[in-house]
């Protein structure tokens, strides 16, 4: 068979292990080809493919980013997007089936392609750790060790200062980065978007924190909101542009907190950093064992399929049973995380 495969949405560290994990399985196995579409769904409605020869994949597990280059494109939107204009493409570049490896968004867009008839097996993919049929998603161990690593660095610094610092990690519908990474570090309070918590809340784990002589450290996921309000940016004035300038939520907390405390307060974004370059072994390892699965689900036919993690074992989840609500951070695991705080 001849297999295209294309990663859509945001880039995140594992994508090349996939591809080259697929390629190497494909090729070597079961005697298939492989294309790649690049820049995700673009690619695909444009039919813009390169070639992946074993030699185009070697020694690219351990690289960030995607060699394939990604973006957000809709494949149902544009002259020539859509189930038809992609059947015609695909019978084109003599493209038997697809591995689209990608997020919530990137799946349900595969999802929908499938029930219009095309071959589609999915992989999951996103640093957030939010897809429900998974345990865990590569690229999430990945963003909370380098998130770990940013907090333990601004912990040293607060506590030169007699500061408290705030982390904004990535994380705009749950908080899975937020609570492990902040777990790790020892983080005097966490706040992500599945708890509700009053900034007067969070100014008192400061205060309690400053009281035993440490210098507070605060991670917040950028989702996250505070009680009973209803948005987590603030209006800023507009930019040179006329756009509306929005403050972070890091930043607006920080301000709040010094406010609250009279404690000298500093906020840093961690944004793409925790996205970019290579990913951990774990990542590497669970990546790799993806792209192997997607290729078999190719070769038996289990169309609409995508892989999963589940324990230890990479299973086949239809898309159907897979997509549809996010893995969101558990009550009992805020709990446990907060019983640490202060
Ligand atoms: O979904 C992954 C993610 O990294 C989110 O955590 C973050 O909000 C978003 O992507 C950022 O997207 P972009 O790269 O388009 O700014």
């Amino acid at each position: 068979m001849r297999i295209g495969i294309l990663t859509s949405g945001g880039d995140c560290p594992g994508l090349n292990a996939v591809i080259r994990s697929a390629v190497f399985s494909g090729t070597r196995l079961h005697g298939h080809e492989f294309v790649g579409f690049r820049h995700g769904w673009r690619g695909v409605v444009e039919g813009d493919t390169i070639d992946l020869p074993l030699v185009r994949v070697r020694g690219i597990a351990k690289q960030g980013g995607t060699i394939l280059g990604t973006s957000r494109t809709n494949p149902f939107e544009g002259p020539n997007g859509g189930p038809e204009n992609i059947k015609r493409m695909m019978a084109d570049k003599g493209v038997d089936a697809l591995i689209a490896i990608g997020g919530e968004g990137t799946l349900a867009a595969a999802q929908r392609l499938h029930a219009a008839g095309i071959r589609m097996v999915g992989v999951p993919k996103t640093i957030d750790n939010d897809l429900s049929s998974t345990d865990y998603t590569f690229g999430f161990d990945t963003a909370v060790q380098i998130a770990t690593d940013a907090l333990d660095r601004l912990r040293t610094t607060g506590e030169s200062h007699s500061r408290c610092m705030v982390a904004e990690v990535m994380g705009r519908h749950v908080g899975w980065i937020a609570l492990h990474s902040g777990m790790a570090a020892g983080a005097h309070a966490i706040l992500i978007p599945e708890q509700q918590v009053s900034y007067e809340q969070v100014a008192s784990w400061v205060m309690d924190t400053q009281a035993r002589g440490r210098a507070p450290l605060v991670v917040v996921a950028e989702g996250f909101v505070q009680e009973g309000e209803a948005s987590p940016h603030s209006y800023r004035g507009l930019d040179a542009f006329g756009r509306p300038r929005l403050g972070g939520i890091g930043e607006i907390l920080a301000q709040e907190i010094e406010e609250r405390t009279g404690i000298e307060t500093r906020s840093t974004v961690l944004g793409h950093i925790q996205r970019g370059g290579t990913p951990t072994g774990f990542d590497r390892v669970l990546a790799t064992r993806f792209g192997m699965a997607a290729v078999e689900m190719v070769t038996k036919g289990q169309w609409g399929h995508m892989a999963a993690l589940r324990g230890t074992d990479i299973q086949a989840v239809s898309f159907d049973d897979a997509l549809g609500s996010l893995k969101t951070v558990p009550e009992a695991r805020y709990r446990e995380a907060e019983m640490l705080f202060g």
